[in-house]
């Protein structure tokens, strides 16, 4: 393999054969291919896109870079594109296995504005979410789901090539974000994969078209390699949910998972009085989501599995699944429970009007501030900053009425600013503004 013909071959819009990606990718794992080279490569696709068979083959190389794991009997997961306050990983996944699958999930930490599932789980005291190969296997195996970090093990390629293209502009292509997230998810080893593609000014694809070419070349990808697979586009421009924070989210996923009858809904309250501790876009994307993994792979109807996915919420039998996986990570509730919460403010409404707008992007920015993300890789988090909001899209409040409450512990010099940016998020109107979607497209 000459790899500088493979680049003017690609720069010049000529198709790759299968062999030649998988001879390169091995190569660059190998330490073979300087990354000049790769990040060349990886610019090229960026602006002359690949085919599905090459997509295909550098899905398959970096699958096959590392381990590729298998699990016996009917299994599952769900990836999602990430959005902010996606906490639907912590209701599903636990849901999904409550159902009678195994649910292997490996995630991530957040970059960027808010923290990623891995950051929402370790704000439970005790949570050990880096376990390894062998005990991820015994998690599963024990109560049919785990959530735990992404290992060295697992796509070792995409790990490699992702660090590249973050800092070479290379993220934003289609064949390359398939390839990155379908060679971890196939690695995984799940026979049926459902993916959660968010699209809005909250998400990494900001348009309806971007959204749903991802979540068709999702879903033909990892069908081509022998997986059940099917795909919701779905709204982003408003939170979902009312929490953005990671221990703020964690009690919301619990609020969920017990059907509001959590000692820790007390945090989901709506702050005006009403009962919103299980928001509905919450559950009702959780459940047509699990709902899917288990129809596709059970070979149930979509209404007999959304059946059975609010009966175990309604239950305890999903939040029986989520304890016990908390517990077999070293995780405490009770020390959850009693954790510190920080101070908090109360921003309230200067005039009266409809909610038109509660901006996602704006919100993660006042979360952020606060200290619930990271800019950098191994910057420390604090669980306990965020943004609880009071009102969603479409209510309508009286001036003076509480729109949401921030709280954070270390940067409470932040709280102005956080304050300012929530109410730059939230736009009030004399009407109401229309009903929107949450599910935009449906995929399989
Ligand atoms: N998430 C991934 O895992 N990979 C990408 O390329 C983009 C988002």
């Amino acid at each position: 393999m000459i790899v500088k013909l493979l680049l003017d071959r690609k720069r010049e819009g000529g198709e790759l054969a299968p062999e030649e990606i998988r001879a390169l990718v091995e190569a660059y794992t190998r330490g073979d291919v300087p990354d000049y080279q790769m990040a060349a490569f990886a610019m090229a696709v960026c602006c002359r896109g690949m085919s599905a068979a090459e997509t295909h083959a550098l899905t398959d190389a970096m699958q096959h870079s590392g381990e590729c794991l298998t699990w016996p009997g009917p299994s599952a997961d769900k990836h999602s594109t990430g959005g902010i306050g996606d906490k639907l990983s912590l209701v599903i996944q636990p849901l999904a296995a409550s159902c009678g699958l195994s649910v292997p999930s490996l995630a991530g930490r957040g970059l960027g504005l808010t923290g990623g599932t891995v950051d929402k789980l370790e704000s439970i005291p005790g949570y050990n979410a880096c376990l390894s190969l062998d005990d991820f296997r015994r998690v599963v195996a024990a109560c049919g789901v785990s959530i735990a970090a992404q290992t060295a093990e697992i796509a070792p390629a995409d790990k490699k090539l992702y660090a590249l293209r973050d800092v070479t502009g290379t993220v934003p292509s289609i064949p390359l974000i398939v390839g990155s997230i379908l060679s971890k998810k196939l690695a995984e080893g799940a026979d049926t994969l459902v993916f959660d593609v968010k699209c809005g000014s909250g998400a990494f694809m900001k348009t309806r078209a971007d959204a749903c070419a991802l979540a068709r070349a999702l879903v033909d990808g990892a069908q081509a390699a022998g997986r059940k697979a099917a795909a919701l586009v779905t709204a982003m421009d408003e939170p979902l949910g009312r929490t953005i924070g990671n221990a703020l989210e964690v009690e919301e996923a619990l609020a969920v998972l017990t059907g509001g009858n959590s000692r820790e809904g007390r945090a989901c309250r709506d702050l005006n009085g009403q009962d919103a501790r299980c928001p509905s876009d919450v559950v009702d994307l959780s459940v047509e989501l699990a709902a899917r993994m288990v129809a596709l792979e059970k070979g149930a109807g979509i209404d007999e599995a959304r059946a059975a996915c609010r009966a175990n919420l309604a239950n305890g039998a999903a939040y029986a699944r989520f304890a016990e996986m908390v517990k077999l990570h070293g995780g405490d509730l009770d020390a959850f429970a009693a954790r510190p919460r920080g101070e908090t403010r109360v921003v309230a409404a200067q005039r009266a009007g409809f909610v038109a707008r509660v901006d996602a992007e704006g919100i993660a920015k006042a979360a952020f501030e606060l200290g619930a993300g990271r800019a950098k890789a191994g910057d420390a988090i604090d669980f306990a900053a965020g943004v609880t909001l009071a009102v969603a899209r479409g209510d309508h409040v009286t001036a003076g009425q509480p729109l949401a409450e921030l709280a954070a512990c270390d940067r409470l010099e932040k709280l102005p600013e956080a304050e300012r940016l929530v109410r730059e998020a939230i736009t009030l109107a004399d009407e109401p503004p229309a009903p929107r979607p949450l599910i935009l497209e449906s995929l399989s």
